[in-house]
């Protein structure tokens, strides 16, 4: 039987109850709202167990018993007071914390704004674009242009100066940049000798950059130096519509790009890289949050002879799906343009271009999700 334990100072739209049965904390917010507060879970986020500067957790949880009760609470204000029953151990919690840190529900998160999913509709003009010298020099300029970025997963920067740092300056305001066996920055250009099809004049159709990599990188940076020759238009296609379109149209391919694992690798003189990984990614809810797409780094297929055709079939239909023209943006970069995009949502590639024409030089770099999202928080603060 659950003993009710109605504090009488508890705010008019609160009710407070410990309940023996469940061995929870009951909150009644207002009517409707009833958050449920496991004993355990509260002991483990005392907030005394954290460290007061680093705000890291320093409670160990294998000193104490799950299995001790709550026997009595007492609120004080914004202040709950919460005894254990053995060693009457005390922790307190502001009601604000506990209403805002409801278990089962996630906390929200500064980070994250609606996904606008794109399709070849949108107009080149209708891309985020933001003057590099607001983001060099105003943070509110910064926060918005990342907002626009992840919502769209892409974005152009403009009026970058005519040099090979102008774009990482930009990618060191978002964090700290992401080396890879390419460098910590790299030069697109057609070269001698190419170790990556990026380096040779040829077309490159829609990709995901390096899906050989345990984490593929996160955010793409590629400025535009110079771009004279003829051909060397840019093309970009949201994966996550791709995805979602493939998951209404034919949901047992989906299925079947979400749930296969495939080779990935890069091999050079000095490398060799290799990941499995799926095609189509989700979170823990069911949405696309990532796509692994690489055909020039696709390695050879090992799956069992039986599952290979029906898992052809679905990895056609996508990649026909991205070379459709219903998804294709083209645009074509000049000298003091930079696109900013998602490399593990947007598909990016290229037209052929001939060198004897004209020069062509983008220089890249990548910053992960991880510290464009951290920024996002950072600066969500003020
Ligand atoms: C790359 C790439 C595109 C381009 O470097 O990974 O895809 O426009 N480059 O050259
Ligand atoms: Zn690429």
């Amino acid at each position: 039987m659950p003993i009710s334990a109605l504090n009488n100072s508890v705010p008019a739209s609160h009710q407070v109850q410990l309940d023996t049965s469940l061995r929870m904390l009951v909150i009644h917010w207002h009517e409707s709202h009833v958050s449920y507060y496991p004993y355990v879970w509260l002991r483990d986020n005392d907030p005394a167990g954290f460290h007061p500067d680093t705000k890291e957790r320093h409670f160990d949880l294998t000193s104490i018993n799950l299995d001790d009760d709550i026997d009595a609470f007492s609120i004080e204000g914004n202040k709950i007071t919460l005894s254990w029953q053995s060693e009457g151990y005390r922790a307190e919690f502001e009601l604000t914390w506990l209403y805002d840190n409801q278990p089962g529900n996630h906390a929200s998160d500064p980070a994250f704004s609606d996904t606008q999913l794109w399709r070849s509709e949108l107009p080149s003009t209708e891309i985020p674009r933001t003057q590099a010298d607001a983001i060099l020099t105003k943070d509110s300029a910064l926060l918005s242009w990342l907002r626009d970025t992840q919502a769209y997963g892409l974005s152009i920067v403009d009026g970058l100066a005519d040099n090979v740092d102008a774009g990482t300056q930009i990618a060191k305001k978002v964090g700290f940049l992401r080396e890879t066996n390419f460098g910590i920055e790299f030069e697109v250009k057609s070269k001698p000798k190419p170790n990556n099809l990026a380096y040779t004049s040829i077309a490159l159709p829609l990709h995901t950059d390096l899906t050989n990599q345990e984490l593929p990188p996160g955010y793409q940076f590629l400025h535009c130096l110079v771009n004279d020759a003829d051909g060397g238009g840019s093309i970009f296609c949201d994966g996550f519509a791709v995805a979602e379109d493939l998951r209404r149209a034919d949901v047992a391919a989906f299925d079947l790009l979400v749930n296969t694992l495939i080779p990935f690798r890069f091999h050079d003189d000095d490398y060799d890289i290799r990941a499995r990984k799926a095609v189509i990614n989700l979170d823990d809810e069911g949405r696309v949050n990532e796509i692994c797409f690489n055909p020039h780094l696709a390695s050879t297929l090992d799956l069992a002879p039986e599952l290979m055709l029906a898992y052809y079939r679905a990895y056609q239909t996508f990649m026909k799906m991205t070379k459709s023209g219903d998804y294709k943006v083209s645009i074509m970069l000049t000298g003091g343009e930079m696109v900013v995009f998602d490399n593990r949502r947007v598909l990016h590639g290229r037209d052929a271009f001939d060198p004897q024409t004209g020069a062509r030089y983008l220089q890249g770099c990548y910053v992960d999700r991880g510290e464009f999202e951290s920024r996002l928080r950072v600066l969500s603060r003020s």
